[in-house]
């Protein structure tokens, strides 16, 4: 049976603009509540070390009302005690371990957890003991692929950006090689036993491709959906987004 492929909504970019003038508007927490109800099947929230977006107190808030909708948070963090800390506090559903440089605008490259397994490993431990589903933020590369299944994480999701930046600039070779690599990987991870998801990066455009990969069982979307939401609306951009994931995986649209 082909399954539906679940869609994560990144909140980050409402904070973004919030944090643009200080003050609470826009409130991610509202973003969070009305992509609920238009079709995302949990939250994604990166509380990055330089709280250049979300803040400890949106992640307060995203917690309780996550916990009181009984809906999924995925908390993104990079690899640090203080980060530990605070999932371990919160104990969201879903942790996803991503590189974290300040200088960078966006994360931009998968984790290195060939080269990190010895300090990764012992952090998937202790968030697996607490009881969150954790996931390795890599490129679709088999050596990465193999050392996130001997870290103990359930989850790899896979990095779409270099594919999603190929299709954007026109370079239909580099995005056919990206899309190969991605599908490879997704098959190779899934063979390991290990839950597959993707994002960064994803539009109207580059989603069908990557939604219509098998093993893919999850996509994390962010900056494109807020910021297609000041034109239509958060709820009817999500719904669109919806609707390409279910047509690629060959399912009927939402009515
Ligand atoms: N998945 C991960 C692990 C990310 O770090 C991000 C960006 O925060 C996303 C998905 C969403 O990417 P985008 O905002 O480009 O859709």
């Amino acid at each position: 049976m082909t399954q539906r492929v679940r869609l994560g909504v990144n909140i980050d970019h409402v904070a973004t603009v919030r944090n643009a003038r200080g003050g609470a508007s826009p409130d991610p927490v509202r973003a969070a509540r009305e992509a609920l109800a238009a079709g995302a099947d949990g939250i994604t929230a990166h509380l990055r070390e330089d709280r250049r977006h979300i803040s400890d107190a949106d992640i307060d808030h995203l917690s309780a009302v996550l916990r009181e909708q009984e809906r999924p948070l995925n908390l993104e963090m990079a690899v640090t005690q203080e980060m530990l800390a605070i999932a371990l506090h919160h104990r969201p559903h879903a942790v996803c371990l991503v590189p974290e440089k300040r200088e960078e605008r966006t994360t931009e490259g998968g984790l290195d957890v060939v080269g990190g397994h010895n300090w990764i490993t012992p952090f998937v431990g202790r968030l697996n003991d607490a009881g969150a589903r954790v996931s390795l933020f890599i490129g679709a590369d088999p050596a990465q692929i193999e050392a996130a299944k001997r870290t103990g994480a359930a989850v790899v999701e896979l990095h779409t950006g270099a594919y999603c930046d190929a299709v954007r600039d026109e370079r239909p070779e580099d995005a056919a090689a990206e899309l190969a690599a991605l599908t490879a990987g997704a098959a190779h991870a899934h063979a390991l036993g290990l839950e597959v998801h993707a994002g960064h990066g994803i539009d109207y455009e580059t989603v069908a491709a990557v939604a219509a990969i098998p093993q893919i069982m999850e996509l994390n979307i962010g900056h494109f959906l807020i910021g297609e939401a000041i034109f239509v609306g958060l709820g009817p951009a999500i719904g669109r987004m919806r609707d390409l994931m279910d047509q690629a995986r060959g399912l009927e649209a939402a009515a």
